[in-house]
């Protein structure tokens, strides 16, 4: 697939036509990354930011007490790196692949000139950074007030509302992260992790499917868990 194809995908760039795609792509330089790479390192200074063609990646960065704190798992269509290009401060976190990935990476000149021709982009990328914000918020509130269990049940529910549909019994079919990375995400051990989500399945709160990370979950249930708490 061509680039111009693989950017029309990109919710970003989803008003602009045949002329303007084609502009962003003659603009863009294609990167492909392995799985596991480093693609932006937190403290570099940066001046580019990446859209994800394909892959995955995990923004985090770490505790005075060396423990990864992980503030966002972005799969394909999303970005990052626009903070640095925005502010001109040194990278934010660390950005490493999930998967082998494809980025588009678009240098700060370039974009500024764009956002300037095509307030609907810069629009867009306010919205995303305003959704990312409130979602960094929510879960800095939940880590200041919440316990691990119910942590868990709260990030359980919006995984399963975000990513997947429920059936029709109610319960949804989603995957889950790893239990190290549902950890790093929700400021707590493996160990704690691991022990909750065997809890929720005596319970049959979740219900392990085939499939490594695959699930049924009881959203009810878990929202009447944390009406409770
Ligand atoms: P930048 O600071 O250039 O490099 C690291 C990137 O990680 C940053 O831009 C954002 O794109 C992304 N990032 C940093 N903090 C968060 C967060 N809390 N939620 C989602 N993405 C983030």
């Amino acid at each position: 697939m061509g680039m111009i194809e693989m950017l029309r995908k990109v919710p970003l760039f989803a008003e602009l036509d045949e002329l303007e795609l084609a502009s962003i792509a003659a603009l863009s330089s294609s990167i492909d990354i392995p799985k596991k790479s480093i693609v932006v390192q937190e403290s570099d200074p940066g001046d580019s930011m990446y859209v994800i063609l394909d892959g995955e990646v995990k923004v985090s960065t770490y505790s005075v007490d060396g423990r990864e704190v992980v503030l966002a798992l972005l799969g394909k269509g999303s970005f990052f790196g626009e903070m640095s290009l925005l502010d001109e401060q040194p990278r934010s976190a660390n950005v490493t692949t999930m998967q082998d990935s494809k980025f588009a990476n678009i240098r700060r000149r370039d974009l500024v000139q764009l956002l300037m021709d095509q307030p609907v982009i810069s629009l867009k990328l306010l919205t995303e950074i305003a959704v990312r914000l409130r979602k960094t918020s929510r879960v800095l509130e939940r880590i200041s007030s919440m316990d691990v269990p119910h942590r868990l049940y709260a990030y359980l529910v919006d995984h399963c509302v975000r990513f997947s549909q429920p059936n029709q019994d109610g319960r949804y079919n989603t995957v889950l992260p790893t239990h190290q990375l549902l950890a790093d995400q929700l400021s707590t051990s493996r160990e704690t992790i691991s022990r909750t989500i065997s809890q929720l399945k005596k319970d049959g709160v979740l219900v392990q499917c085939e499939g490594r990370g695959k699930m049924l979950v009881d959203v009810e249930q878990l929202e009447d868990m944390l009406d409770n708490c």
